[in-house]
């Protein structure tokens, strides 16, 4: 099932944080796609993303100091600014040296609507197009996602992602008196187009053997779109109300890959609500994690697997578009989506 291709997907953005989890003064560092990066906020409260390594000698910035404008290396005392460019070196008697000849890796990095993003490319010193591929999340800049939970999936990106867009598992892992259970099956029937990075679902009623849709009355309506590297965006209508659900995965390291999900809606009552609906959330991430720290165990022995009918055929679509990104990054082309619009049939 494992395909030959690199892990990783390079030249995209990768969600790193939700914006309540960079305070200002305050240096966080976090592992992506193998890639050790310290984040913080400038001056002005915007987020940046550097090389968590000192140019002098390696020592992380992150174990150094942070007074909200200078980062302070550990080790020797080296200053740089928040975009990477030393500003002092604190024993040299040169007074001629041109300090900010010296630079830090600084990845791009941006807030969108309280989440925040950054840049991985495949060449450092070639940005261009990276704006472009900035994910769209459904809502408008100025609106604010709340954030439900962050946890470390113990497998690599593609068995994160496959368990992510995966809807035979719904039955019997996400099983509970409040949400639905494995003795009420349907057959279901759901339309499928490609769209931009990925494919999309197209938009239909929940369904009807699922307790905790039925709660939402009025015209409820779902789209689901998974988009490359790993984002599965929900968009619920509820009369003239709306819900973004958004689960993104980013890849730690080959073996870990870091769950995010966040949350937005119109409804008031749903804010009023919100720590019973960020508990609730927390419960489904939960049943994942549960059922993962069991796949692990069985991967560890490196089984042979298999990806079979239409309940595993959206994986299949995984690995078709990862295949076709690193084809166009490798041969320098735009990227095309390979997918055909389908329809799927599964029984949960
Ligand atoms: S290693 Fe950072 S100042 Fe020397
Ligand atoms: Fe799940």
């Amino acid at each position: 099932m494992a395909s030959e291709q690199p892990l990783f997907l390079k030249n995209l953005w990768y969600f790193a944080f939700h914006g309540s989890q960079i305070k200002r003064g305050k240096l966080v560092q976090k592992e992506i796609l193998g890639e050790r990066i310290v984040f913080g906020r400038d001056k002005e409260g915007h987020p940046f993303a550097l090389k968590d390594n000192c140019p002098h000698r390696g020592v992380p910035l992150s174990a150094g100091w942070f007074d909200g404008d200078t980062i302070q290396c550990c080790y020797h005392g080296w200053k740089f600014n928040c975009s990477g460019t030393c500003t002092g070196i604190p024993a040299l008697a040169d007074d001629k040296f041109d300090v900010s000849k010296i630079k830090v890796y600084e990845y791009p990095c941006k807030e969108i609507s309280n989440t925040i993003w950054v840049y991985i490319p495949q060449n450092k010193l070639k940005l261009e197009g990276a704006e472009e591929r900035l994910p769209n999340l459904l809502i408008d800049a100025d609106k604010k996602f709340l954030h439900v939970e962050t946890v470390t999936m113990p497998t690599n990106i593609d068995h994160s992602v496959i368990g992510l867009i995966d809807p035979a598992h719904v039955t019997f892992v996400h099983q509970s008196w409040f949400w639905r259970s494995s003795k009420n099956l349907k057959l279901k029937e759901k339309n499928f187009v490609p769209d931009d990075l990925g494919f999309k679902m197209a938009r239909h009623k929940p369904s009807s053997n699922s307790k905790g849709y039925s709660v939402l009355k009025g015209g409820t309506s779902t789209e689901i779109n998974f988009q490359l590297p790993g984002n599965r965006f929900e968009h619920i209508q509820v009369g003239k109300n709306e819900i973004v659900s958004i689960t993104t995965l980013t890849p730690i390291n080959e073996n870990e890959t870091e769950l995010n999900h966040i949350f937005y809606t119109t409804i008031g009552l749903a804010k009023l609500l919100w720590t019973p609906l960020k508990s609730l959330g927390k419960t489904f991430i939960g049943q994942d994690l549960g059922v993962f720290h069991k796949l692990r165990e069985g991967l560890d022995t490196n089984p042979t697997l298999m990806l079979l009918g239409d309940p595993d055929t959206q994986a299949k679509w995984y690995y078709e578009l990862k295949k076709s990104w690193h084809q166009s990054i490798e041969e320098k082309n735009e990227f095309v989506n390979p997918l055909q619009p389908q329809t799927l049939h599964w029984i949960t």
